[in-house]
């Protein structure tokens, strides 16, 4: 393996506590090289799963991390003008097919369409990359491999995937965990016991009923795991969830106070 390769490898077992079958299912879509697509809430381990996943497959991994001002050239490569004069950079989608590596673009709908079509020849019978203005196509390597997420909630019209891309993807759906299950990788994440995890999910139960009634989104696992490890170095219970869950969720001083109130009610 390269040193290229060997940079992008995952080399410790980043922990992942499946909810279902996605771990098989991930590995048969990898063994027939199908692109996929993971869809769900912020922070509830869509990036963690990944990881886990290029691990336990022991292929490298590179992220990338999409935004509205994201070009083609951003991810595919352009050329740069240095003291020697012009030389070609590979973008981060191109190193992953050079290499086979599983690239995984993240919130890949914020990226625009004109963007976003570069990748339809890498995820049909194709598998190739045009580097249009390099003048190579280049054949992906066997072990490429294209990931992305989205977050189903936030599209508007105009934001959303073609059913062109869409319709090239396998995917899996994500969710926050049952509460038994998201206390238990609470508790393993952090190292606070599993009584105290288990009160965290249920303020993340209350916030979670309130969306759409005031609230976008819920308390997600990413905030519980924050509030965790507040209470594991030491600060109070009811101080921790009010910095780690209520406070980044909304501005709303009602839906804060009731929150506030659903921790007084778990922690008082
Ligand atoms: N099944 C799980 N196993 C282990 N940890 C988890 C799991 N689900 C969530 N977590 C915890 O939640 C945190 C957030 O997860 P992650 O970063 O994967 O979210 P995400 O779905 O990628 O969110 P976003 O859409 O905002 O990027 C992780 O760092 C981890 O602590
Ligand atoms: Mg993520």
């Amino acid at each position: 393996m390269s040193a290229d390769t060997e940079q992008y490898l995952v080399k410790q077992e980043p922990y992942y506590q499946p909810q279902e079958d996605e771990i098989e299912l991930y590995e048969a879509a990898y063994a027939e090289r199908l692109p996929v697509m993971i869809k769900g809430p912020t922070g509830c381990g869509k990036s963690r799963f990944v990881e886990h996943m290029a691990w336990r497959l022991g292929k490298p991994l590179i992220t990338v991390a999409c935004n509205e001002d994201m070009t083609a050239s951003d991810l595919v490569g352009r050329y740069l003008l240095d003291s020697e004069g012009t030389r070609w950079l590979d973008g981060p989608l191109t190193v992953a097919a050079r290499i086979g590596a599983i690239c995984y673009l993240d919130e890949v709908v914020e990226a625009r369409q004109d963007t976003t079509v570069v990748i339809h020849p890498l995820t049909d019978h194709r598998r190739t990359l045009p580097l249009d203005k390099k003048g190579e196509v280049l054949d992906a390597h066997e072990n490429f491999q294209l990931v992305i997420s989205y977050n189903p909630g936030y599209q508007s019209l105009m934001k959303d995937l073609k059913q062109s891309t869409k319709q090239r993807f396998s995917a899996l759906d994500f969710d926050y965990a049952p509460s038994a299950l998201e206390a238990s990788i609470i508790a393993k994440e952090t190292g606070i016991d599993e009584e105290k995890a288990t009160r965290l999910v249920k303020i993340g139960e209350t916030a979670r009923n309130l969306k759409g009634h005031g609230l976008d989104e819920g308390i997600s696992t990413r905030l519980l795991v924050y509030a965790a490890r507040l209470v594991k170095r030491g600060i109070k219970p009811r101080a921790a969830c009010r910095m780690a869950l209520v406070r980044p969720i909304t501005d709303d001083k009602d839906i804060v106070a009731t929150l506030d109130h659903a921790i007084e009610a778990v922690f008082g």
